[in-house]
């Protein structure tokens, strides 16, 4: 696991967008995984501006959301289909009919997760997939006991995911209590792995994925059975990290070799 730590937010952004920008240019019809929530706005901003200048362009990419809620309308302003247009697919000009969120209104739940499995399928699996974690380690929202080898399916939200994300609601009684989730599974399967987290509030959580144990109770220490999974940290994020010297020291010494 690559373990990146670097002075500020503003900073992994820099990094976070650097990366992406480069799969983009090297293959422009990379299929790139995103994910909502606080984490990934910066880097979601810092491409906005590159594809704004004209120096970068997603024309030809192709998107996968992590994870929708079910029963909200399409239309609701925290729906994630919603989320990924006002923040992924409008600034960064990407093709509507290539953005992808798996179908929380579905009749059939199930049809609809299977469904979102064949469509990565088809469209030759993930390039890079872009993680938060929550404070509970959850990734996606793949909460705690999460088979590693889940698929696409529905999900119930730890009562503490629903307080998490309740900030984005009028109350925690309006979030949703169950979600579609890519699975651990699926997750893996991505060619590259790029999670960031920022602040104290996710270093417990950090600290548990990059050096506890393999755990299902900690859904993102799943990233240690990925060959190319990076780890993008500011300071404070990182705060709980017994190894902090080695990384950087890792980081100070990166390319001399190979
Ligand atoms: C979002 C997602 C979640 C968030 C996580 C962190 O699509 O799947 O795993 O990445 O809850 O959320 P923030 O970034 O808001 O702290």
């Amino acid at each position: 696991m690559e373990v990146l730590i670097l002075p500020t937010a503003e900073d992994l952004a820099r990094e976070g967008a650097a990366r992406i920008a480069d799969l983009v240019r090297s293959r422009p019809d990379s299929v790139l995984g995103v994910a909502t929530g606080s984490s990934p706005q910066g880097i979601y901003q810092r491409l906005a501006q590159q594809v704004r200048d004209g120096s970068l362009s997603f024309a030809e990419a192709s998107a996968f959301a992590l994870d929708e809620y079910v029963g909200l309308p399409r239309e609701h302003p925290q729906s994630y289909a919603e989320v990924i247009r006002r923040t992924v697919t409008e600034p960064l000009q990407l093709n509507p009919q290539r953005v992808h969120v798996p179908d929380g209104r579905a009749s059939d739940l199930a049809a609809a997760a299977r469904a979102y499995e064949s469509s990565i399928e088809d469209a030759g699996g993930i390039d890079l997939q872009l993680l938060g974690i929550g404070g509970n380690g959850h990734i996606g929202f793949n909460e705690p006991v999460s088979s590693m080898a889940s698929r696409t399916r529905v999900k119930t939200l730890t009562p503490r995911t629903r307080q998490d994300n309740a900030r984005f609601f009028a109350d925690e009684s309006q979030v949703p209590v169950h979600c579609l989730t890519m699975g651990l599974g699926t997750i893996l399967q991505a060619r590259r792995l790029l999670l960031v987290a920022q602040g104290r509030g996710k270093a417990s959580a950090v600290a548990a994925a990059v050096e506890g144990p393999l755990t299902a109770m900690v859904p993102a220490s799943a990233l240690q059975l990925h060959p190319h999974a990076t780890v993008l940290l500011d300071e404070d994020a990182a705060s709980k990290l017994q190894l902090r010297d080695y990384y950087r020291f890792a980081q100070e010494h990166a390319g001399e070799v190979g």
